[in-house]
């Protein structure tokens, strides 16, 4: 059936019938997207496309889809209804736009893009398209992140007063894809590329934009031209105050955040747990992950369809705050001083 007979606006009228999907770029990610659909019955993989044709391959025979190197050529062929987007970050810019000159609907994955004018002509090119935009966001599909959230909203434990978020890695592995050290290609490194889920995190569970930061960064990983850590002190829009950690420097793997209230604290290890504090010890807090992360991304966007709706808190507005706070923390940190995330 060629999916034309049901785009009509955004997925109205859309009733039962399986979305087909279509990947561009069959990178790390994209075998768990894949996964995802698998998971899906209204979402059905029809095709991947990568410029590394074995790679394309392979994923293809995995999933019974079709194999393409020429990403233009599977969306004029296939006629997907949705187009994921799993590209390295330089791309994003031209793979959505011609997404949406196609008749796709996109799922993109963070950030959104390199810069917030990016992000501007990708919307844009939604819009003109009348079709729905969702970005990859999946912090806000984790149980640990959502407890957590709900901890703040309830009040139970007093007023959020500050966070503090820590998230090292060893960022120069051997499997990490070349582009990523670039920054031409990649934006940054590990703030924009794990930072940029720190920033989602701090957003989402307090519902306010980040509004001012004060960054510094350190560049000695000796791999490409971005940076190995960094650290920043922001505010979000109410004043809460928020400080991210993040070294990409041999060391203990961690990523952790901690929630410091009037009346107790919360420990967030997203996908690991989250513990309570009233004053003694971190007791843990019962959580249930009822079904993975990629999996509620895409029925968050499927539902929106259905609904003619935006994507709940994965919408086009929502991922350009992310990425405007993480330019903002490349211009703070070379200016030497704290800067305005819109100034
Ligand atoms: N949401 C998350 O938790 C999460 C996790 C991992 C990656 N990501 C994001 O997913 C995206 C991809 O990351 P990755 O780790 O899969 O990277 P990757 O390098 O493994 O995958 C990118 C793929 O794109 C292919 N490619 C490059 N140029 C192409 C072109 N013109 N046409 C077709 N294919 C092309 C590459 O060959 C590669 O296979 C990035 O935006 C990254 O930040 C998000």
């Amino acid at each position: 059936m060629h999916p034309s007979s049901y785009r009509k606006g955004k997925g109205a009228g859309r009733v039962s019938a399986s979305y087909r999907i279509a990947i561009i770029g069959g990178g790390i990610i994209a075998a768990s997207h894949l996964e995802a659909m698998a998971a899906l019955p209204d979402a059905q993989a029809c095709a991947i496309a990568d410029i590394r044709s074995e790679r394309a391959k392979e994923l293809a025979e995995a999933y019974g889809i079709a194999a393409y190197v020429d990403y233009e050529t599977m969306l004029r062929e296939q006629r997907p209804d949705i187009a994921i987007v799993t590209l390295p970050h330089h791309l994003h810019e031209q793979a959505s736009v011609f997404a949406f000159e196609q008749g796709c609907h996109v799922l993109l994955e963070k950030p959104m893009a390199l810069n917030t004018a990016q992000c501007e002509v990708i919307a844009a090119a939604a819009r003109a398209a009348g079709r729905t935009l969702a970005i990859a966001h999946t912090q806000h599909y984790y149980a640990d992140n959502a407890a957590a959230r709900a901890y703040i909203r309830s009040g139970e434990l007093g007023r959020l007063v500050m966070i503090n978020v820590r998230r090292h890695l060893p960022y120069d592995k051997p499997e990490r894809p070349d582009w990523f050290f670039e920054r031409a290609k990649a934006g940054g490194g590990i703030l924009t590329n794990l930072g940029a889920h720190c920033i989602d995190k701090i957003q989402w569970l307090t519902g306010e934009p980040l509004v001012r930061v004060h960054a510094t960064m350190d560049y000695a990983l000796g791999r490409g031209d971005v940076e190995g850590s960094g650290a920043a002190l922001c505010h979000t829009a109410s004043g809460i105050p928020a400080v991210i950690c993040q070294s990409g420097y041999p060391g203990a793997p961690i990523d952790e955040t901690e929630l410091h209230f009037t009346r107790g604290s919360l420990r967030l290890r997203t996908g690991l747990g989250l513990w309570i504090s009233d004053g003694g010890d971190y007791a843990p807090v019962q959580t249930e992950q009822q079904e993975p992360t990629l999996v509620l991304q895409l029925r968050n966007l499927l539902t929106a369809l259905e609904q003619g709706a935006e994507p709940q808190e994965a919408d086009a507005e929502y991922a350009r705050s992310v990425v405007a706070a993480v330019e903002a923390l490349y211009r703070s940190a070379a200016c030497g001083q704290a800067v305005e995330v819109n100034g």
